[in-house]
């Protein structure tokens, strides 16, 4: 009984870590090389996927549809190709790496809820975390 007990608490914190451990992916690029974020939908629907990508102070990335908008210092520079996104793959491809883009990068996707009667309401869940590191030449 007692050592049954323990094995679940052995697998327990390896659950527990091996979850936060897949919670932050690292990606690592050198300058000037192309970097891919990963990044994948749980759910492909009917619905245009509205995808954002962050980091801690503002927003880099977003796209809906044919729509999208690329932060200062990121213009030309990054993209969620529009034929990936609609098979569900939000990756975010960020060439020409610069040492300043070294950061923690959020996705997350805007899901609308529409009810019978009511306004349109919207929903924001996270989907990845990376961590970028960018090392000089
Ligand atoms: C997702 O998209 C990225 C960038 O467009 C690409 O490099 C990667 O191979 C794609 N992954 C899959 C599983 O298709
Ligand atoms: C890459 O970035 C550097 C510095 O930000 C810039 O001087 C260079 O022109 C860029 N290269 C390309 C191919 O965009
Ligand atoms: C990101 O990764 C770097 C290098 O592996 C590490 O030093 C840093 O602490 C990480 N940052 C976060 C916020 O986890």
């Amino acid at each position: 009984m007692t050592s049954v007990f323990s094995i679940c608490i052995v697998l327990g914190s390896m659950c527990v870590s091996l979850l936060s451990a897949e919670a932050e992916i690292t990606v690592s690029g050198q300058v000037g090389s192309t970097a891919v974020l990963p990044c994948e939908l749980q759910s492909v629907g009917t619905e245009t996927p509205h995808i954002r990508w962050r980091i801690k102070s503002k927003i880099v990335f977003e796209r809906l549809g044919e729509d999208t908008y690329q932060a200062e210092g990121y213009e030309g520079r990054v993209d969620v190709p529009e034929e990936e996104l609609r098979k569900g793959n939000c990756s975010l491809v960020l060439h020409n790496l610069t040492l300043t883009d070294e950061d923690v990068y959020t996705s997350y996707q805007t899901v609308r809820r529409t009810k019978r009667s009511d306004a349109v309401k919207t929903k924001t869940e996270e989907i990845s975390r990376v961590n970028l590191s960018v090392y000089g030449k």
